[in-house]
């Protein structure tokens, strides 16, 4: 099977409220995608949005999308896995390109958060029966204070989480929040739900970005996606043995392992669904970083900083260039193809980390975990 490689990325700057439409920002997003490539069409186009539905009434972008960028012809599908639909629509795309149907795919990310009231939709990710009364941040709440709790972790240890996500995005021109914050801002902000306070959590805004993935033989390109996995685990986060064991995050990043040949200590950086920091911890400690109850020194350590062993959220992650749903995982998988091809401007990891970078994506509150791993090609 030939490689599939990444071709070209475009990225809309994350905001708190855009002007355009999110199928708007997905045709120009796509246009600039392929004039960066020097594609005239794509096979395919695979959307991927959890709101536009909802809050601004509009479903089947895909194939909207492909409209607006003058696509109509190419094959176009809308995925969706809530909060991981961007990284959803990345794994059919790598499907699609290795089952040999498809040469070409553009993935476009799109989410408009501020179109209408976004929580309603947010907490329909969560069991619409069971847990009603719930929502992502309370989930994350009642994890944090397990953590807390079990292992006697002080609140101040996670700090660093927020500091390294608000330094990189304060150098990322595209990011929602520009500018830094240090540990007393992060101490004395307002609790959102205890434990959580605002610096533990991303925010609700606006963006868009789109990878174009190709057969290697057919365009090819400087970054090399070599492996993809998916997995779930018990779907109620109170349902599972251990709900600090983001047992999804270990078994897709292990299955992407095994198809890859890859092991935790040859990656060189980590893009993490830092929706809340506690996520970061638990991806860190599930794909072999930490030991259980351990995630946390890492970001003590200032391991996780650009300088660090093994820097995460390198252009500001979820928590600072922001988490525009739908659009995440595409940023995410822009922000890499930016650090491996040294485009990365201000945020530019050192030569000795152009390697191995993994990116993991979160559905719910740990239930779909999607793991992508990308190195030059
Ligand atoms: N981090 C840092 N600052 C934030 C922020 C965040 N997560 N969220 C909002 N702010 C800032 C805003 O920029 C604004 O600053 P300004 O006054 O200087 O303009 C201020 O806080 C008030 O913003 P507002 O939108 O009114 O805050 P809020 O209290 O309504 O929302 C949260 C704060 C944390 C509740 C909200 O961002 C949230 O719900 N986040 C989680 C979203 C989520 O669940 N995503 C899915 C995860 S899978």
């Amino acid at each position: 099977m030939t490689a599939i490689h990444v071709v070209s990325t475009a990225r809309r700057p994350v905001e708190k409220a855009s002007e355009i439409p999110s199928w708007e920002m997905g045709g120009q997003l796509l246009k600039q995608a392929m004039a960066k490539a020097g594609l005239e069409s794509v096979d395919a186009v695979y959307a991927s949005s959890m709101m536009s539905g909802e809050l601004e009434g509009q479903m089947h972008l895909a194939s909207l999308i492909a409209d607006e960028a003058g696509q109509s012809g190419a094959e176009a599908m809308d995925i969706a896995a809530v909060s991981a639909s961007g990284a959803a629509a990345i794994r059919a795309a790598y499907l699609a390109i290795k089952s040999g149907e498809v040469r070409s795919v553009a993935v476009v990310g799109v989410e408009r958060m501020s179109a209408a009231d976004a929580g309603p939709v947010l907490r329909k990710a969560l069991h619409a029966v069971r847990e009603a009364d719930q929502t992502m941040v309370l989930k994350n709440a009642s994890a944090f204070a397990l953590y807390l709790q079990r292992y006697g972790v002080a609140y101040e240890s996670f700090a660093n989480f927020a500091i390294n996500a608000h330094r990189n995005g304060a150098r990322n021109p595209l990011a929602l929040f520009q500018k830094e914050i240090d540990q007393d801002k992060v101490l004395e902000a307002r609790v959102i739900a205890e434990p959580l306070r605002l610096y533990d959590c991303s925010p609700v805004c606006d963006g868009g970005a789109c990878i174009i993935l190709s057969r290697a033989d057919f365009k090819s390109g400087p970054v090399k996606l070599t492996a993809s996995a998916c997995a779930t685990d018990r779907f109620i986060l109170e349902d599972r043995l251990e709900p600090l064991d983001f047992l999804a995050a270990r078994k897709s990043f292990l299955k992407a392992c095994e198809t890859s040949g890859r092991k935790s200590a040859d990656f060189k950086f980590f893009e993490v669904h830092d929706a809340f920091n506690i996520m970061a911890c638990l991806c860190l400690e599930a794909c072999g970083f930490a030991e259980k109850g351990q995630g946390f020194r890492l970001a003590e350590s200032e391991d996780i900083f650009p300088e660090g062993d093994l820097p995460i959220a390198t252009m500001g992650g979820l928590k600072a260039r922001g988490h525009p749903i739908g659009a995440t995982a595409l940023y995410q998988a822009a922000e890499i193809f930016a650090q491996l091809t040294e485009t990365a401007g201000q945020n530019q990891l050192p030569g000795d980390k152009i390697g191995p970078a993994l990116m993991q994506s979160i559905g719910g509150a740990g239930t779909t975990l999607f793991t992508h791993f990308f190195e030059p090609a």
